[in-house]
């Protein structure tokens, strides 16, 4: 159980894992996560499940800390210690007409399940995708084969249009073609999307990914405040509607910890 049985460098510092895990992967539906622990004393991490089959689940984890970095280490035929999931609510699957589907960076990868089951359900989707740099753009073919038009943006215009993703969503939207708009990727960027969707009132969903320890609703690490109200992301989410998010909130929680995520990088 939980054996590594494909690892891929998708891009300098992203990795795709295939995991053995039969019982999360016959349970899994798009938008649900696991939370990992990589050795005894180790954090939990979660990561969402961006593929999975009959027997084994996908990840894609981009090695920003220690945790991600001793993940990244694993090789095939390693175990990873602990998974637990599938986590939270699936993201809400339903034919609502023309989609648009917003990955940036990482995020994509998560992103993937979701558009691909809003093609299945016949929706149409576009989808735009971003990062940084062309190097660091992954899932180009996955989205292709799962959306009938795709759009890339990088900021550095290394590959696509040069700029953000909201720049092509803004450019869209003055179309009105959406019905519903989904985002998953760095906080500030799921912000901007629900600013601009916002003025063209259509319906946005985001995947929040605030700091999560347990996982299941007990310790309270992962709250954040929604329609004004205090949510528990692992268990109330991942997926809010993006328009009544306070996503300053978010952001300011994401950092809570920064000192000594620091700390443990310099003493490794
Ligand atoms: P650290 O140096 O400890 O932290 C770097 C930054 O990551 C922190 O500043 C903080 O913003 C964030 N972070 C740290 N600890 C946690 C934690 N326990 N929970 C959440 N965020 C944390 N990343 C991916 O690369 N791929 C994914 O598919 C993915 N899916 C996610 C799904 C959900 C529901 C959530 C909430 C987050 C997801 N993340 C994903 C983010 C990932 O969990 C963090 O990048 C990871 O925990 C960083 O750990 P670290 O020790 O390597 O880095
Ligand atoms: Fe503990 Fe959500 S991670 S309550
Ligand atoms: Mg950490």
């Amino acid at each position: 159980m939980n054996e590594i049985v494909v690892k891929k460098e998708l891009a300098p510092s992203i990795k795709l894992m295939v995991v053995y895990t039969p019982l999360i992967a016959r349970k899994f539906k798009p938008g649900q996560f696991v939370i990992v622990r990589v050795c005894e004393e180790g954090e939990r991490i979660p990561l969402t499940i961006a593929d999975a089959d009959n027997d084994n689940i996908t990840i894609v984890f981009q090695e920003v800390g220690k945790t991600t970095k001793m993940l990244g280490q694993l090789k095939v035929g390693d175990r990873i210690l602990n998974l637990l999931g599938p986590l939270g609510k699936p993201t809400q699957i339903d034919n609502y007409g023309h989609v648009c589907c917003i990955g940036g960076g990482v995020g994509v990868a998560a992103l993937y399940p979701v558009a691909k089951a809003l093609k299945k359900a016949g929706n149409r989707v576009t989808s735009i995708v971003g990062a940084r740099t062309k190097a660091l753009i992954i899932f180009e073919d996955e989205m292709k084969r799962v959306s009938d038009e795709l759009y890339i943006t990088t900021d550095d215009g290394s590959k696509g249009e040069k700029g953000f993703v909201t720049d092509v969503l803004k450019r869209l939207l003055e179309k009105n073609l959406f019905d519903r708009v989904f985002a998953v990727g760095p906080a500030i960027m799921m912000k901007v999307v629900s600013e601009v969707t916002k003025m063209k009132n259509v319906k946005t969903i985001v995947s929040l990914n605030p700091i999560m320890i347990d996982g299941t609703g007990m310790c309270g690490g992962c709250r954040v405040i929604v329609n004004g109200e205090p949510k528990f992301a692992c268990v109330d989410g991942p997926d809010f509607e993006g328009h009544l998010v306070d996503f300053n909130h978010l952001l300011s929680r994401l950092k809570m910890y920064e000192k000594q995520e620091k700390e443990v990088m310099q003493a490794a």
